[in-house]
């Protein structure tokens, strides 16, 4: 077999988000997140498990560069908390919560390590969801406010605006497992509107002041796919697609929404759909699972994984989607901002962390992925997710996506044999 090369500057990296790693959830004036309240509530997170005391990335981020350094890593995709930076969502910035940043980038930049900072992972300031959170219109007005500090603080060329939008709309929204933990459809679309304008208005500011940087959404993408040659089940698909992919991309690449999925306007302005398909200079996509769909429009999975129940390992939905997106939306850079698997996996007697089935998962997705590249899709880079073992939401800590892995207690890093193996991919740039 010829082996699967990558070229030079083919850029690899690892990433996290603020809630996720940080920890350190009440220093130095960060204010209260929508997650921090959602966490608080008795049975909406696993064990009751909260931000705290994560992987404590607040007080360790100096030996977790090291540790990047170490592992060979050309970029270090992170999110800001945006309750460290504006504790209220609002106003003058908190200039300690500033300066993590600052110390953070100039870090990563001194070990030669590119920072790709998200602006919005989920973790929405309290007060401004008091105010109604992104059903509240002016929430993304807030939000473009908040960018143009960060814009201003960090000497950074890459930015993400907001992550994984769908997830907040299907996940806050809908069925209400996530914060805001709301559930009703039609409020979903009311907040999938407003963080996609969130992202337009901040993605305006970035071009004003600062041309010559970088920015896009980051998007999960899920290839739908029949789970049979039935017509239903190809039309359940189809329809399936609008609502997890279309209603994300055509309006910020197109300006429009499909119109079956995004079944309400009365919060639509004028203007708005310049506003969203504002240029995106880079687009994060981000790949976990492929939905395979039947004649009642149920999810039918067919390549489950151990752990997590909503994944499934099929790297060949990794190849389709970059192709797709090619296809699509031809000439735009793309960057996976991130790939992962979820495990159990635990310290051996011999003091190593062999998770096996997770350099079998990226391996598989890092071929389909050099696969799509042959083909011509325009990917730039891959993120693993994640660096590190971190709060999962609402599984807590339990289920393990780091590479790196985290002992909760000690916070003791030990990397896994992934990362072992990832640090070889990147030192070669070849596949094994
Ligand atoms: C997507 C999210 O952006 C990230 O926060 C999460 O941990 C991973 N998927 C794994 O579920």
């Amino acid at each position: 077999m010829t082996p699967v090369r990558f070229p030079r500057d083919f850029v690899w990296g690892a990433a996290t988000s603020a809630f996720q790693v940080e920890g350190a959830t009440k220093e130095d004036g960060r204010g209260v997140s929508v997650w921090d309240t959602f966490a608080a509530t008795p049975g909406n997170v696993r064990d009751g498990d909260t931000g705290d005391p994560g992987a404590d990335q607040y007080h360790r981020f100096e030996q977790d560069i090291e540790l990047m350094r170490e592992l060979g890593l050309e970029s270090y995709r992170f999110s800001v908390a945006w309750p460290r930076v504006q504790p209220t969502g609002a106003g003058r910035p908190n200039l300690k919560g500033l300066d993590y940043y600052k110390r953070l980038v100039d870090g990563l930049v001194g070990a030669g390590i590119r920072p790709m900072v998200t602006l919005f992972h989920w973790d929405l300031p309290q007060a401004l969801q008091d105010e109604g959170g992104w059903e509240n219109r002016e929430t993304a007005y807030r939000f473009a406010e908040y960018a143009e500090i960060m814009y201003d603080a960090l000497h950074v060329r890459d930015w993400l605006t907001i992550n994984e939008p769908k997830t907040v709309v299907d996940c806050g929204y809908r069925t209400g497992i996530h914060a805001p933990g709301v559930r009703d459809d039609d409020r979903a679309l009311v907040a999938c509107h407003h963080l996609l304008l969130a992202h337009g208005l901040a993605s305006r500011v970035l071009h004003d002041r600062h041309p010559g940087r970088r920015i896009g959404p980051a998007l999960n993408l899920h290839p739908t796919y029949p789970a049979d040659d039935s017509p239903e089940a190809k039309e359940a698909a189809r329809r399936q697609d609008a609502r997890e992919n279309r209603l994300y991309l055509e309006p910020v690449f197109n300006g429009t929404y499909p119109e079956e999925a995004m079944t309400r306007h009365d919060m639509i302005m004028d203007g708005d759909m310049e506003i969203i398909s504002e240029k995106v200079d880079v687009l994060g996509v981000q790949y976990y699972t492929p939905l395979f769909i039947d004649a009642e429009q149920r999810r039918v999975v067919r390549h489950p994984v151990r752990v997590a129940g909503w994944l499934e390992d099929y790297p060949d939905g990794l190849h389709d989607v970059l192709l797709r997106v090619t296809r699509d939306h031809p000439g735009v850079p793309i960057v996976i901002t991130e790939n992962g698997l979820a495990t159990d996996d635990a310290v051996s007697p011999d003091g190593g962390v062999h998770d096996e089935d997770r350099i079998d998962y990226l391996r598989g997705h890092i071929g389909a992925m050099h696969r799509a590249v042959k083909a011509g899709a325009k990917v730039e880079g891959y993120h693993v997710w994640s660096l590190l073992d971190n709060f999962e939401w609402a599984e807590g800590y339990s289920q393990r996506f780091g590479i790196v892995h985290v002992d909760y207690e000690t916070q003791k890093r030990i990397p896994k044999d992934s990362a072992l193996w990832y640090r070889d991919l990147i030192e070669t740039g070849e596949l094994r």
